[in-house]
Formats: structure tokens, C-alpha cells, sequence
């Protein structure tokens, strides 16, 4: 099995260059299935995302490829190896961050990233160098109990990173972060990235995961909803673009009256109308209003996480509604 690959494997051909190979797995707690039959392979040096709302099963997932718990059915493979029953072989190979991280009591920020370093086989050296990568220099002799919750969940992405592991899983590592140090954070993951180190992540931000990574699964109820690139998986959405003007412009009734606008809403200040023909669009207005203060936004990750996971038309109409009230 070593022909050229395409982005997509075929079901249970096993990539020579995989990092995790994950296929029919299912997991069930009591009588609900969170993961219900997944299959995919993260390839070496991958940034791969996993996407989809609370409850969707992306924790659970994350934790059977770690070898946190155990899969009811199917096959995980990572880095060749099964991770469960814990597979101590394989634990300084990976680097772990899980979405509720505990750390050791009354240590500061440094003694506990030392203490970490230590447990893998890494030197003091290595616990400094990560706790600048992550921002925490200026907290190191600061109780971890004391740490604000940005820094410590920064405290957990050191700990996942100190003794350099090949394949790193990170389970909403920007939740709690700033958005400089969110900015910072993605710094680190593309450096991780381009020596070579696999990343399996999981986020709620959209415009994040787009930026990042380089395949991403949307997961929805425990199944894989869309796996392929953020670029491939726009493109061939049919999400509309949007046309923003200033509200005083023109009213809501003239816009919808426009050829080839779909749709109007009201949002931040802003006149939307939606389009499938934007440039035809953007003709009406230059001549009925100008240009001037007018933005067009195409289609993001966004609009196709929403259109899959079926949250597009609900809240944001009626709210829209109100305001225009
Ligand atoms: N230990 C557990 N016992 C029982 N049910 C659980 C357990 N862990 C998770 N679940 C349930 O399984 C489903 C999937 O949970 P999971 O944590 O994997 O979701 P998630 O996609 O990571 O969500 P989030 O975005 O909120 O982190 C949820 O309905 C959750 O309530
Ligand atoms: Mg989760």
C-alpha cells in the first residue's frame, strides 16, 4: 500500500505517513453514544482540527486517541502503537492537554513546570525555554493556586510541550486566552509545526482553526460531519456573501428589493444583505448609493460549521427583528 495518496483515504487503507489511525470507533456512556463510529487518519506533521458544538464528542475522541479511556469499539492507532491499556512506550512521544488540567499544589509556575520536565526526562533547561514560549516568564515564581485562569491554562499548553513530543493533543488550548495571548499561542503551534511535530487540536474558534490548521473534522453527534481542508470545505460551501453598508443607507425594504440580494438582516450597525451574485450587487449600490463605507465578506469556516450543525437561521434572525422594531 504505497501508492500516491489523495487528500482523502479510502476506508481502512492505512497511510504510510499516519501519525493516528482511527477507524469505526465508538464510544457510550450510559445510554448515550458520544462518538458513533469515527474514522480518520492525522498524518505526520499535520495540524489537524477537531470542530463541532459542546457535547459534539470531541473530548472523547481526543481522550481515546491519548489513551484516557478506552474506545467500546473500533481500532486507535497512534504512532503505530495502541494507546490503551496505558501505553508507557508511547507517553514521551505525546504531549497531552486536557480541557480540565491539574497541576501540583503550592508549587510556583516554574517548580511545577521543572517537576513536569522531570517526570519526562527533561531538563530545567527545557521547563524555562516553554514557560517563555508561553508567555509565563513574568509568573514563574508565582503559586500556581494564584495563577489567573488564562495562566494557568497557558501553564497546561508548557506542560504538554516541555519534553518536546512528537505528536501534541491540545483540547481548546486559546479558551481562556487573551486574544494577544491567543495570537502568541498560534506563534508557538506554527513553530511546533514547521519542525515537524503533529498537532491534534480542538477549538470553538472558527476564524482560528481556518488560520491553523490544515485538515479539519467537523464532528456532530459523534459522527464526522465534513473532514477536508478550511479552503476546500469554503469553496464548496454554498455559503452566501455578504454585502455590509451603513444602516442610515438605505432601508431595510429597498435592500430586499434589490435583484439578487437573498436576504437582509441588521447586525452591529450594519445593513446585510446576502448574496449568491455579489458582483451584481455591488453594481446596484454603486449606482443608487456609492461605495463609499461599503464591505463585502465571503464565505469563512464559519458559515459552513453553521450551516452543517444547523444553527444558521435561529437566534441572530429574531434578534435582527427586534432591533429593526
Ligand atoms: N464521563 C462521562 N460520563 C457520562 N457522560 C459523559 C462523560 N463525558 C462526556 N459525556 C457526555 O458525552 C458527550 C460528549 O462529551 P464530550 O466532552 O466528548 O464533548 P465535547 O465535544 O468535547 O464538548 P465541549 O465542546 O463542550 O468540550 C456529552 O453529551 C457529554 O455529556
Ligand atoms: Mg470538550
Amino acid at each position: 500500500m504505497s501508492e500516491a495518496r489523495s487528500t482523502a483515504f479510502a476506508p481502512h487503507e492505512e497511510a504510510a505517513d499516519a501519525a493516528i489511525v482511527i477507524e469505526e470507533v465508538r464510544k457510550r456512556y450510559g445510554d448515550h453514544q458520544a462518538v458513533d463510529g469515527v474514522s480518520l487518519q492525522v498524518r505526520r506533521g499535520e495540524f489537524f482540527g477537531l470542530l463541532g458544538p459542546n457535547g459534539a464528542g470531541k473530548t472523547t475522541l481526543v481522550e481515546m486517541m491519548e489513551g484516557l479511556r478506552r474506545a467500546d469499539s473500533g481500532t486507535v492507532t497512534v504512532l503505530g502503537q495502541s494507546p490503551w491499556p496505558r501505553n508507557v512506550a508511547l507517553l514521551p512521544r505525546l504531549g497531552v492537554q486536557t480541557q480540565t488540567s491539574a497541576f501540583f499544589v503550592r508549587q510556583t509556575a516554574r517548580e511545577h513546570l521543572r517537576t513536569v520536565a522531570a517526570l519526562y526526562g527533561a531538563g530545567r533547561d527545557d521547563a524555562d525555554r516553554t514557560l517563555a514560549d508561553v508567555g509565563l516568564d513574568g509568573q514563574r515564581d508565582v503559586m500556581v493556586e494564584n495563577l489567573s485562569g488564562g495562566q494557568r491554562q497557558r501553564l497546561a499548553i508548557a506542560s504538554a510541550l516541555v519534553h518536546g513530543p512528537e505528536l501534541i493533543f491540545l483540547d481548546e488550548p486559546t479558551a481562556a486566552l487573551d486574544p494577544q495571548a491567543r495570537r502568541d499561542l498560534w506563534d508557538v503551534l506554527r513553530e511546533l509545526k514547521s519542525a515537524g511535530r503533529t498537532i491534534v487540536y480542538t477549538t470553538h474558534h472558527l476564524d482560528e482553526a481556518e488560520a491553523l490548521c490544515d485538515r479539519v473534522a467537523i464532528l456532530v453527534a459523534g459522527s464526522v460531519a465534513a473532514l477536508d481542508s478550511p479552503h476546500h470545505l469554503v469553496s464548496a460551501a454554498a455559503a452566501p456573501t455578504r454585502v455590509l453598508l451603513p444602516v442610515e443607507r438605505l432601508s431595510r425594504e429597498e435592500a430586499a428589493a434589490m435583484a439578487g440580494v437573498d436576504r437582509v438582516t441588521v447586525q452591529g450597525g450594519s445593513l446585510v444583505l446576502e448574496t449568491a451574485t455579489s458582483g451584481k450587487v455591488l453594481q446596484a449600490l454603486d449606482a443608487l448609493t456609492g461605495l463609499d463605507g461599503v464591505q463585502t465578506r465571503t464565505a469563512t469556516l464559519e458559515d459552513v460549521y453553521l450551516e452543517l450543525t444547523g444553527a444558521r437561521h435561529g437566534d441572530q434572525h429574531d434578534h435582527d427583528t427586534e432591533r429593526q422594531a
